[in-house]
């Protein structure tokens, strides 16, 4: 746990941030640090420092201000504040090299208190992160900062403080599901899985409970049980409980895709980059996330996280191409394509959320489509529904939380792509470019009734492949800030 302090002005630190709009170098903050510094700032000349977005400079100083970082944000009128979160980030890394533990940041005059420092805040956690469990030398292992300065003015205090709380609390409960998500799977089966988000849900007092394949198949979860049928790993379908004494309204579903490791089945993945399929449980490891961000932030809504656990292995037992399941709803499913496991997981885990919940509302994160890199890239998440209120919360907090989402069709016409000759649905879609992320979902869309729903494929924003100054190797977290940022505001 970190130590955060708020401070109207600073005249000693290890390492203090100042986040510089381009050509405003000579004024507010950077200013107010030079004199202090004895005017290193001013003498940065020509085209060492203009604050183009994320260019930096680093200075040392004989003065108690030890070190000032100057992040730039580029031009006032395109500021977004991610760019605060990369200075946050930036600063980490410098912090965890130099092996200091305390990290100054100074917000940005002009600019939303609350978004600057929840922005810089959590720049400074996120950033702070390694997956370093399995390297034996010191020298690879993470070494966070202990303590973050607040540099603001008075008349901000309150947004500031509400911004710490809430950017402290998403950051840890992102990095719990970076944690989760980025685990191998020889560790990762889901029985393991669930011992390790039984302990999580006990820290956070989330209420618990592990459905098990014999309970599973009592409900008529077929379709999710078929997709664990070759790996000698029992399924585990787990749900997670947040109720406070306040809560208001109906409840609020969260579903994930937890697939442990997504070796294709039957209809087997080539070789290459398939150590890339343990994160196939990102969409649970954000639900979990997500659900102990909530808890933390004592939101007054009944809430239901639901991360139904398999892993997709081929052997003697596994489910062929051309099987047909009858899902937890009655539907039945033609599985064309083993290696479209997500959506037969999902099928059970959303009629059973609709079914058992009753929720006002339920969304699910899946790394569900190779399709939805085509389509958008690892820039936003693929966004799908069938209630434009909904989607509209959910795309609002993907925006203030930078995990952006981008709305694709799910015109009825679409239907048609799933339609199979010997069952209700099948689980691919045709043979063009309509086979990927639109098909998932109106997939999916056959378990959820009339309750509102929103789908986000997250496959591409899930994990990243080049590091940003924030986000390591592997997996991103991406969902926790957006849900918990979506509950927050949620009216
Ligand atoms: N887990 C994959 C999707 C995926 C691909 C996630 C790459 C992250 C990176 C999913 O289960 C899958 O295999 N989807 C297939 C569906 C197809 C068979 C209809 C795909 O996208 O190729
Ligand atoms: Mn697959
Ligand atoms: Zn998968």
């Amino acid at each position: 746990m970190v130590k955060i302090e708020i401070k109207a002005e600073i005249n000693s630190c290890e390492l203090l941030v100042i986040p510089v709009f381009q050509a405003e170098l000579g004024k507010g903050t950077a200013a107010e640090a030079d004199g202090k510094i004895g005017g290193l700032i001013k003498g940065l000349g020509g085209k060492e420092f203009e604050g183009k977005p994320n260019q930096t400079a680093l200075l040392r100083t004989t003065s108690p201000l030890k070190r000032v970082l100057l992040y730039g944000i580029g031009k006032r009128e395109e500021f977004n504040a991610d760019l605060l979160r990369c200075a946050g980030g930036a600063a980490a890394r410098i912090a965890s090299g130099a092996q200091l533990s305390s990290v100054s940041l100074s917000l940005p005059e002009k600019v939303d208190a609350f978004e600057a420092a929840n922005a810089l805040v959590q720049g400074v956690l996120l950033g702070g992160y390694k997956f370093d469990k399995y390297f034996s030398e010191g020298d690879a292992k993470a070494k966070p900062v202990g303590e973050i300065v607040a540099v603001a003015k008075a008349e901000h205090r309150k947004q500031v403080e509400d911004a710490i709380h809430f950017a402290t609390v998403v950051s840890e409960a992102s990095n719990i599901a970076r944690d989760l998500a980025n685990e191998s799977g020889d560790d990762a089966w889901p029985q393991n899985m669930a011992a390790k988000i039984e302990s999580i849900a006990k820290r956070h007092s989330l209420k618990f409970r592990a459905i098990d394949e014999h309970e599973a198949k009592k409900l008529g979860m077929n379709a999710y049980l078929s997709v664990g049928r070759g790996s000698v790993h029992q399924p585990k379908f787990i749900v997670l409980e947040y109720k406070p004494v306040d809560a208001r309204g109906k409840p609020i579903a969260f579903v994930g895709k937890g697939i442990t490791f997504d070796s294709g089945g039957i209809s087997i993945k080539p070789s290459a980059n398939m150590e890339k399929m343990k994160h196939d449980k990102s969409g649970a490891s954000a639900v979990v996330g997500a659900m102990v961000a909530c808890s933390q932030l004592k939101i007054p809504r009944h809430i239901v996280g639901v991360t139904p656990f398999t892993e997709n292995l081929p052997s003697g037992s596994a489910t062929k191409p051309g099987d047909v399941v009858k899902a937890m709803n009655g539907k039945t499913i033609e599985v064309i394509n083993t290696d479209a496991e997500g959506r037969l997981v999902l099928s059970d885990a959303l009629a059973y959320a609709v079914k058992e919940i009753k929720p006002e509302a339920v969304i699910d994160l899946a790394t569900l489509t190779g399709a939805v890199f085509v389509a958008l890239g690892d820039v936003r998440s693929g966004l799908m529904g069938n209630n434009a209120k909904l989607a509209q919360r959910v795309k609002d907090a993907g925006e203030r939380e930078f995990e952006r989402v981008w709305e694709l069709p799910m015109d009825k016409e679409y239907d048609e792509k799933v339609k199979s000759t010997v069952a209700d649905i099948k689980n691919v879609g045709g043979p063009m470019g309509d086979s990927g992320t639109i098909a998932g979902a109106v997939f999916l869309k056959n378990f959820v009734g009339d309750t509102p729903w929103v789908h986000l494929d997250i496959a591409a924003t899930a994990w990243v492949e080049k590091e940003k100054p924030y986000y390591c190797l592997g997996a991103t977290g991406v969902g926790v800030r957006l849900l918990a940022r979506m509950m927050r505001e949620w009216k």
